[in-house]
C-alpha cells in the first residue's frame, strides 16, 4: 500500500540516485513547495544540497528572517540569503501591467539567482518544489486550450538558460500530499500549514505602481488580518488569505475631520489545488472586526471590503 513515509524512501533513493555526487542548488521562497523539496534533498544528500533565498523585497512582513531562521539555524542546509529588494523595487518603479511586473519579477529572480549560483561555483543540478498543479496549469487551463491566464514564473526557462537537470522530486504531488510530506520529513507545522504565497508576492496584490510606502500600508493590513484569522482558528480552514491594496482614494470620516484615503480589499478563498476556488464565508461579525481594526490602526486606509468572486470567473490573485 502507498504511505507517505514509502513515498519518501523511494523519493530520497530517487534523488541519490539522479545526483550521485553532484551539487544542487534551490532557489528558497519560503513557501511550502520549496521548503519541503529543500528538506527533501537535504535528507537525501546532505550538503551537496545549497539553498539560494532571493528576498525580492516583496514579500509579507518578517517572513526573510523566518526563512533564513528555520533553514540556515534549525536545519543546518547551507543557505546564501541575498536582499535583492533595491534592485527588484527600482526595475518595477512605474511598472503597472500586471504581466509586466510577472516577467520584470521572473526575470530578476532568474538573474539574481544565476549571479549568486555563479558565485557558488555553479552545479549541475538544479531543485524545484514544482508541483503536479504548476505543471498543468501552464500548460493548459482548466483543459482548454493552451492560454496564458498568468505567467508563472516558477516554472520558466532557468534550467535550460543555466545548463543544469532539474531535481523536482513533488512533481507528483498536488498541495495536501505536498504538506503530509512535509509533516512527514519534519518541516515545521508554521511552514508546512502555510498558505500559498506567489512568486511575484505582494506586488501583484497592488494594482498600479508599486513603492515601498504602499508596501508598508499593505503589510499591516495585511497582518492585522491573518492575526485575526489565526485568533479565530480559521487559518487552517482557508486556502488563501490576503490584502490588496487598492489604487482608488476615498472620503471618509474620522473624529470631526474628512480623511481622502486608500481602500483596501479582503480576500480569502477555500480550494484544493487552486484551478478553482470558493469564497470563504465569514461572519459579519469577523469581517466588522478586522475592518475596524484595519481602519482605526493603520493610517491612510480608511475603507474596506471583502471580495466576494470565486474563481472562474475571478483569479485567486488581483493580477
Ligand atoms: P490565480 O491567481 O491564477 O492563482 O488564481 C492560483 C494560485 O497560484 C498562485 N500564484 C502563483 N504562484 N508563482 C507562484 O508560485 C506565480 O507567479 C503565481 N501566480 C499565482 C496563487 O497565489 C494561487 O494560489
Amino acid at each position: 500500500t502507498w504511505t507517505m513515509a514509502g513515498f519518501r524512501d523511494l523519493e530520497i533513493a530517487r534523488i541519490r540516485k539522479q545526483v550521485g555526487d553532484g551539487k544542487v542548488i534551490c532557489g528558497l521562497s519560503g513557501g511550502v513547495d520549496s521548503s519541503v523539496a529543500a528538506k527533501l534533498i537535504h535528507d537525501a544528500i546532505g550538503d551537496q544540497l545549497t539553498c539560494i533565498f532571493v528576498d525580492p523585497g516583496i514579500l509579507r512582513a518578517g517572513e526573510a528572517d523566518e526563512v533564513v531562521k528555520t533553514f540556515r539555524d534549525r536545519f543546518n542546509i547551507q543557505l546564501v540569503h541575498r536582499d535583492a529588494s533595491d534592485l527588484f523595487l527600482g526595475e518595477l518603479a512605474g511598472v503597472t501591467d500586471p504581466e509586466v511586473k510577472r516577467k520584470t519579477i521572473g526575470r530578476l529572480f532568474i538573474e539574481v539567482f544565476e549571479q549568486e549560483a555563479a558565485k557558488l561555483g555553479g552545479a549541475q543540478f538544479l531543485a524545484q518544489g514544482t508541483l503536479y498543479p504548476d505543471v498543468i496549469e501552464s500548460v493548459s487551463f482548466n483543459g482548454g486550450p493552451s492560454v496564458t491566464i498568468k505567467s508563472h514564473h516558477n516554472v520558466g526557462g532557468l534550467p535550460e538558460r543555466m545548463n543544469m537537470e532539474l531535481v523536482e522530486p513533488l512533481r507528483e504531488l498536488f498541495k495536501d500530499e505536498v504538506r503530509a510530506l512535509g509533516r512527514e520529513i519534519g518541516v515545521p507545522e508554521h511552514i508546512v500549514g502555510r498558505h500559498p504565497f506567489p512568486g511575484p508576492g505582494l506586488a501583484i496584490r497592488i494594482p498600479g505602481d508599486i513603492t515601498r510606502e504602499k508596501l508598508d500600508l499593505l503589510r499591516k493590513v495585511d497582518s492585522i488580518y491573518l492575526e485575526e484569522i489565526r485568533k479565530a482558528g480559521l487559518y487552517d480552514e482557508i486556502w488563501q488569505a490576503f490584502a490588496v491594496l487598492l489604487p482608488v482614494r476615498t472620503v471618509g470620516v474620522m473624529g470631526d475631520d474628512r480623511t481622502y484615503d486608500q481602500a483596501c480589499a479582503l480576500r480569502a478563498v477555500t480550494s484544493t489545488d487552486g484551478m478553482t476556488a470558493e469564497v470563504y464565508p465569514f461572519t459579519f461579525e469577523f469581517l466588522n472586526r478586522v475592518a475596524g481594526r484595519i481602519v482605526n490602526e493603520v493610517r491612510g486606509i480608511n475603507r474596506v471590503t471583502y471580495d466576494i468572486t470565486s474563481k472562474p470567473p475571478g483569479t485567486i490573485e488581483w493580477e
